[in-house]
């Protein structure tokens, strides 16, 4: 970090007597201020371009579907609930999230659904944009997450308001200043590259590398947990700009994906930036929870495992969305910040995340012989797309339809756990509201909101709608990897819908 990026950022920080003037000081001079106009200068033109790409990260971005006015309401009553907006939104900006929704999404699900203080459940909670909104709309709220990096950017998103904006400030002066001095004086870091953490091509540039150990060198140093977790989610949610891999949307090679290789890039100065934006939306927060109270939980293990310890009929509102049958690995896609954080050191230490994930991965169950529902699944339909999708390609083996069947088998029994819990969570008359996407397995179109709506049925929740507020996504892994399936006829599309239903 310059001097003079430094210098100006300590004068903002002293110039302001209370967090108000602080807010002021830092949010309403942001735009302008000398220190972002430094801050932007430092970046060379390709580094620039890699951070909007990875900025704009979300698995499925609206289309609009031929002949569609992008203008007119989708005939749906929820509002849209795709991430995109949460990037611009204080707190929920600060980690992009593979099919995250958007925080606008939960709070309108929030005021139809609540009209007292209550408590609000989210069993697959991501980087929390459920249980921030709630907590923010001054509800109780409880989450579950099974991957330990997202568990940290919500866990660190819910307790941010009680950190001191100042002691933040200071920890950021300080690492400023360590950081600027160890670039210049030749400083040799202790902390090394992860032992286990392998990759085809290597990961950081020796430059990018001296400057990311210096950075954990600095975080490892520091004490108080929560501005800790905050530096460490600072490093997390920027680790790939700065890297030779990209997500596209999976993580791979920027050179497989045609973009040259970061050869140089402002570490510090883009973790510094980081840490800033999350002084402003702490102040922001602050201000927001002023006087309230909310008991919040996050609980990092899978749900199947932990939900039990709740007690029965304590749930008013559930708004979640579980991972899609579209074989997105969140592991894979989040490898970098497990091993660099310090979450695994070897591929065994995550098997039980694959295990454990809602629906299993393809890669886990392709070879089996035969998973079956472990559920009535009632007339026809479940078991019919199961059958048809079991008969395709059988001479590709562990590719062909019996793989596929074997996952999504494996998907909708845990979518039949997942509704049991939900209905002994929930007291009477409470809803849960489920994102989920359809899919396509190898040509079969397979209507995930509407077997899910069924299996739903079959424990005893009422299904009072199923909303399909996105007509169309783009995205889905399993269409555009050659690995796995031909392309989807034209015939089907893919939508998003929102399953709302309610414990009678
Ligand atoms: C679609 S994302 C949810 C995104 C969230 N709505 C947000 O806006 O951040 C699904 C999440 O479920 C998590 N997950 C998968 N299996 C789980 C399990 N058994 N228990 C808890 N979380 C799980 C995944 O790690 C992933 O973060």
């Amino acid at each position: 970090m310059s001097g003079d990026i430094t210098a100006a950022y300590e004068r903002l920080v002293q110039e302001s007597e209370s967090p108000d003037a602080l807010l002021d000081a830092i949010i309403g001079g942001n735009k302008d201020s000398q220190l972002t106009d430094n801050l932007s200068k430092t970046q060379p033109e390709e580094a620039k371009s890699s951070v909007k790409q990875q900025e704009h990260l979300a698995l499925f971005d609206p289309v609009i579907p031929k002949g569609a006015d992008a203008n007119k309401p989708n005939g749906s009553t929820f509002s849209d609930p795709a991430f995109s907006s949460n990037k611009n939104a204080p707190i929920h900006r600060w980690v992009p999230w593979i099919a995250g929704f958007s925080y606008e999404f939960v709070q309108d699900a929030i005021v139809r659904h609540l009209r007292h203080k209550g408590t609000v459940l989210d069993p697959f909670a991501g980087v929390g944009t459920t249980l921030v909104t709630a907590v923010l709309a001054g509800h109780d709220a409880i989450g579950f997450e099974i991957n330990p990096y997202a568990a940290l950017a919500c866990r660190t998103k819910l307790r941010s308001y009680r950190i001191g904006p100042r002691k933040l400030n200071d920890h950021i002066l300080s690492f400023n200043k360590f950081y600027s001095q160890a670039i210049r004086d030749n400083y040799s870091p202790r902390s090394e590259v992860p032992s286990g953490f392998k990759t085809r091509s290597a990961f950081y540039s020796p430059p990018v590398l001296r400057k990311v150990l210096i950075v954990l060198d600095f975080i490892k140093a520091v004490e108080d947990e929560g501005v800790h977790d905050l530096f460490k989610l600072a490093f997390g949610s920027t680790m790939i700009k700065y890297s030779n891999y990209s997500y596209e949307p999976s993580l791979g090679r920027r050179s497989a994906a045609g973009k040259s290789d970061i050869e140089d890039f402002p570490v510090g100065e883009t973790i510094s930036g980081k840490l800033r934006e999350m002084v402003q939306d702490i102040v922001w927060m602050r201000q927001k929870m002023d006087g309230k109270a909310p008991s919040v939980e996050l609980v990092a293990e899978s749900f199947f495992d932990a939900w039990s310890a709740l007690d029965a009929n304590t749930v008013d509102l559930i708004v979640t969305s579980p991972p899609y049958l579209n074989n997105y690995h969140y592991n894979r896609n989040t490898r970098p910040h497990l091993y660099w954080l310090g979450y695994v050191s070897k591929p065994s230490d995550s098997k039980h995340l694959e295990e454990q994930n809602f629906g299993k991965y393809w890669q886990t169950v392709r070879e089996r012989e035969r998973i079956e529902l472990d559920f009535d699944p009632g007339n026809g339909d479940i078991a019919e797309s199961l059958e048809l999708l079991r008969g395709k390609t059988p001479e590709k083996g562990i590719y062909g339809g019996n793989g596929w069947a074997n996952y999504a088998a494996a998907y909708f029994n845990d979518c039949h756990r997942f509704t049991k819990a939900a209905k002994y969570l929930l007291k009477r008359n409470a809803t849960a509201l489920v994102v989920i996407g359809n899919s396509i397995l190898q040509g079969v179109m397979i209507p995930t909101d509407r077997f899910l709506a069924k299996i739903a049925e079959s424990v005893g929740l009422q299904v009072i709608n199923i909303h399909v507020p996105r007509a169309t996504r783009v995205g889905n892994s399993i269409i555009q990897s050659d690995v796995r399936v031909a392309k989807a006829k034209d015939s089907h599309q893919l939508y998003e819908a929102v399953v709302e239903l309610r414990k009678p």
